[in-house]
């Protein structure tokens, strides 16, 4: 039996359709914005971390020494020439231990490499040939404690997988986040369910007043009905036309449109000049990927600033040419020069040829990518060096990246959100030991400076 009931619901139909997917759309969008964690975090297990005592006796090599002490100096002082378990400028150094079993001949080696190659000694001679005589640098001014600790963090580290030592660098935590607030996406989708339940409920009206007329014995519907069944092409634009008449129906829409139309334009309104994303085309296709993650070359390498002071900075040119100088990436460019890295060359004015600099430098103009307004001050250091924070809490996962792109929104409601919930870390932190006497000294009603809560610092005051 065709009546209005019906036509109503081949009507709502696709209504239903499209409101399901709608907020199917945003429920999706919300999960997306809610923080993602990412589960890549994996600890490198302490188990796998100590080299059973079989092997290493068994090898002879059991490196007594302080591995932590050793992990530092290690990457302070070594990372821009070697890895652990890959070669970059010199030598993979995992193994290195049982490779010699000669501590005595490493500490050496480590602390005056050129002058063993000059003395002639068959070993040094041999693995100088071996990496195309590129220098390593000497250590004179480490004892032999230091240097045993460094070949002690290499026994323990060198025996970890390569990809669990990976993961262990990368401390990402994520709290991606839009400018839009969660409330905001919670009052978006309480609309559109309200419009939904308010569609079902005049429907199950129509229908009972459908009914109630039937029972009564009018049949003004089933008159209009049948001429409807005689004239088939005619019938759904009579619909429409019946529908567009009901003016309640009509102001429904009409309202539904507006507030999902303005839902939109102020979710819009909320995110312009909200760069998150961003990631331009850079003039050197440099690789974090490649660099930070494959080869491990920590941040501090390239980024010392962000432990010192406001800026994180990007490194000069030169600090490439530490390892660029060598690495040409030949093997892939049918013995060519990279073109990549050729570019690193004329910017500096470089002849690989000569090995020497010619005199007309210019820089290169890398694309900035995270910028704050002037209005705002953002200093590295108090986040990096007096909190503690890990690059990738604001940067994201930037050692997985072959080009860096904008991972925070960088929004005043993302800096103070993250204020309101991080907790200060004070124990054992200089800086705060610093104003923890102050305020001793103030307690005891003892005079104090600006100087001694920090007004000394650099950063305090200057961009
Ligand atoms: C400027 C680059 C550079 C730095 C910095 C550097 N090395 Fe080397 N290292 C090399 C090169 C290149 C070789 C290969 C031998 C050669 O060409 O002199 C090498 C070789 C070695 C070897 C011998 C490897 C073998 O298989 O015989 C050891 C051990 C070593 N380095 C340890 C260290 C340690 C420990 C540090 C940090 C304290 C360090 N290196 C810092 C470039 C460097
Ligand atoms: C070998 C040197 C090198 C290392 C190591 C390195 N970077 Fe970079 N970084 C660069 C260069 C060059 C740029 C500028 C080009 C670009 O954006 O890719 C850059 C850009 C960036 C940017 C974007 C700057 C902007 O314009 O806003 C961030 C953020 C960053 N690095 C973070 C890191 C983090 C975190 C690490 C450690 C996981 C790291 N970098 C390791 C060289 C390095
Ligand atoms: C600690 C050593 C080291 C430093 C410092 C370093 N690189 Fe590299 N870079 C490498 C190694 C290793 C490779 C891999 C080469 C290969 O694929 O054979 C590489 C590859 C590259 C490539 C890709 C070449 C190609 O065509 O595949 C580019 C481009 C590059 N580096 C640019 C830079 C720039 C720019 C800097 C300075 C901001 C820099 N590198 C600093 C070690 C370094
Ligand atoms: C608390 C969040 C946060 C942490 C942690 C953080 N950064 Fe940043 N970083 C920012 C912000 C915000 C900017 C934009 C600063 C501006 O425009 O003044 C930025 C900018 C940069 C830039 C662009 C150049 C510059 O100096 O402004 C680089 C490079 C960079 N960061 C690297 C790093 C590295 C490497 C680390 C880890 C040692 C790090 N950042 C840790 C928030 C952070
Ligand atoms: C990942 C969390 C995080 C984010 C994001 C973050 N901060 Fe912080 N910020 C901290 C923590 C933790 C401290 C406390 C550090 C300390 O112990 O002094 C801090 C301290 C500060 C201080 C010093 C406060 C004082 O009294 O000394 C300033 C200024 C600051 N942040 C500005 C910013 C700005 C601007 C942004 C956004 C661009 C931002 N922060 C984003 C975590 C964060
Ligand atoms: C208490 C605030 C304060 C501190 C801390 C501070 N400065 Fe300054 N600095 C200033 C002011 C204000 C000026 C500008 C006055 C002038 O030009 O005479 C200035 C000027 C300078 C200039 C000259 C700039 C120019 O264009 O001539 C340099 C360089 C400088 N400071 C470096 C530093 C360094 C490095 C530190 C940390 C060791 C530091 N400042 C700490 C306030 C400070």
């Amino acid at each position: 039996m065709r009546n209005f009931s019906s036509d109503f619901r081949r009507f709502l139909r696709p209504f239903v359709i499209v409101t399901a997917i709608a907020l199917g759309a945003l429920g999706s969008s919300f999960i997306q914005t809610a923080p993602a964690d990412t589960s890549k975090t994996a600890a490198p297990t302490v188990a796998g971390a100590a080299p059973t005592g079989g092997d290493a006796a068994a090898a002879g090599s059991t490196v007594a020494g302080d591995p932590k002490a050793g992990e530092a100096l290690f990457k302070a002082n070594c990372t821009s020439c070697h890895a652990l378990n890959k070669r970059v400028l010199g030598p993979a150094l995992a193994g290195i231990n049982q490779k010699y079993n000669d501590q005595t001949y490493l500490t050496k080696w480590i602390k005056n490499s050129p002058a063993m190659i000059a003395s002639g000694d068959k070993r040094s001679v041999a693995i100088y040939e071996e990496y195309n005589k590129a220098a390593m640098t000497p250590f004179p001014q480490f004892s032999d404690g230091d240097v045993e600790n460094i070949l002690a963090y290499i026994q323990i580290e060198g025996d970890k997988k390569p990809d669990a030592v990976a993961a262990g660098a990368t401390g990402a935590t994520t709290t991606a986040e839009s400018g839009v607030s969660d409330f905001m996406l919670i009052g978006l989708i309480a609309v559109v369910i309200i419009a939904f339940l308010v569609i079902l409920v005049l429907n199950r009206v129509i229908g009972t007043l459908e009914r109630l007329l039937l029972k009564k014995g009018t049949d003004i519907i089933l008159i209009e009905d049948d001429e409807n069944d005689n004239a088939e092409p005619k019938d759904r634009l009579a619909t429409v036309k019946k529908l567009a008449k009901n003016k309640k129906l009509v102001a429904f829409v009409v309202i539904a449109i507006i507030i999902t139309l303005g839902s939109f334009g102020w979710m819009g309104l909320w995110n312009t000049g909200v760069q998150q994303g961003y990631q331009p085309v850079q003039p050197i296709k440099f690789s974090h990927q490649l660099h930070a993650g494959t080869n491990q070359i920590q941040c501090q390498y390239c980024h010392s600033g962000a432990w010192k002071s406001k800026n994180a900075t990007i490194p000069s040119l030169n600090i490439c040419m530490n390892c660029h100088k060598y690495v040409q990436a030949t093997e892939k460019y049918n013995g060519e020069i990279s073109p990549e890295i050729s570019k690193i060359y004329a910017a500096l004015d470089y002849s690989p040829e000569t090995q020497k600099y010619g005199d007309n430098p210019r820089p290169i103009e890398w694309v900035r990518i995270h910028n704050l307004p002037d209005l705002a001050y953002f200093n590295h250091s108090q986040h990096v060096k007096v909190a503690g924070i890990a690059c990738q809490k604001c940067h994201g996962p930037i050692q997985e990246m072959q080009e860096v792109y904008q991972y925070s929104p960088l929004t005043m409601k993302w800096c103070i959100n993250c204020h309101k919930q991080t907790e200060v870390n004070s124990k054992g932190n200089p800086y705060y030991d610093k104003v923890i006497a102050a305020h001793e000294k103030i307690k005891k009603g003892e005079k104090v400076t600006a100087a001694v809560l920090g007004g000394l610092e650099c950063g305090k005051c200057h961009y």
